[in-house]
Formats: C-alpha cells, structure tokens, sequence
C-alpha cells in the first residue's frame, strides 16, 4: 500500500452531537452529555480492498472514556508528536481485500494494524 501524508491545518475540538431532539432526551434520561471527543474522520479506499471508515481521537481528551456516541476505541487513540513545528501522528489502517469486487458491501468500520495501539 502507498504511504500518504494528510496535511491536517487545524487542530479538532471535541464538540457537542445535536442534543435538542430525542437523542438528548435520552442522554438526558441516562444522566449522560452530548459531547464526542476532538477526533478526525478518514475514508480511505484502494482498488480491491473494502472502503475503510473511521475516526482518529487524541490522547487526553477529556471526553474520551464518556463519548456521546460510544464511538471511541483504545486503537484509534493516538498521541501526536511536534516534528518541525507540527503535531504528527504515524498511524498504519489496514484494509481488508475485497473478496467479491462489485459487490455491495458496507464500508469497514475497523482500522486495524495500528503500532501505537496504546492498548
Ligand atoms: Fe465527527
């Protein structure tokens, strides 16, 4: 597979899910918040692999062992580190093969292969 740098030119903030319809109401009643930690989403597709979605959250977020949406997972927490100046993460998505290309499969949701799963 061919390694890709994503320039990331802001930095992600935690924010709140829409909370003034039945999913706050029943945050509310679980006497839990609506927000999701600071994260960034990717979709990451290659000929003959299933399309990869997920997310990518940042280690010490305040809102990462009570995420609204429960969508946070040890292996896709990650530490940056300044090189040059910027925050940078080296983070390794594994895509399953597609083994009936055409087919209308949904995209995986799990990234796999991370080498600095923190657990
Ligand atoms: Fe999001």
């Amino acid at each position: 597979m061919p390694i890709s740098q994503v320039p990331i030119d802001s930095e992600p903030v935690c924010y709140p899910i829409p909370d003034d319809g039945p999913a706050g109401q029943l945050l509310a009643a679980m006497g839990r918040h609506p927000f999701r930690p600071a994260h960034i989403h990717f979709m990451i597709s290659a000929p003959g692999y299933r399309t990869l979605i997920t997310h990518m959250f940042f280690e010490g977020d305040e809102f990462l062992e009570s995420d609204a949406v429960f969508g946070v997972k040890p292996s896709l927490v990650v530490r940056p580190e300044l090189q040059g100046g910027t925050g940078t993460v080296e983070y390794n998505f594994g895509l399953a093969r597609e083994l009936n290309p055409g087919s209308n499969r949904p995209p995986s949701f799990v990234a796999a292969n991370n080498k600095r799963s923190p657990g």
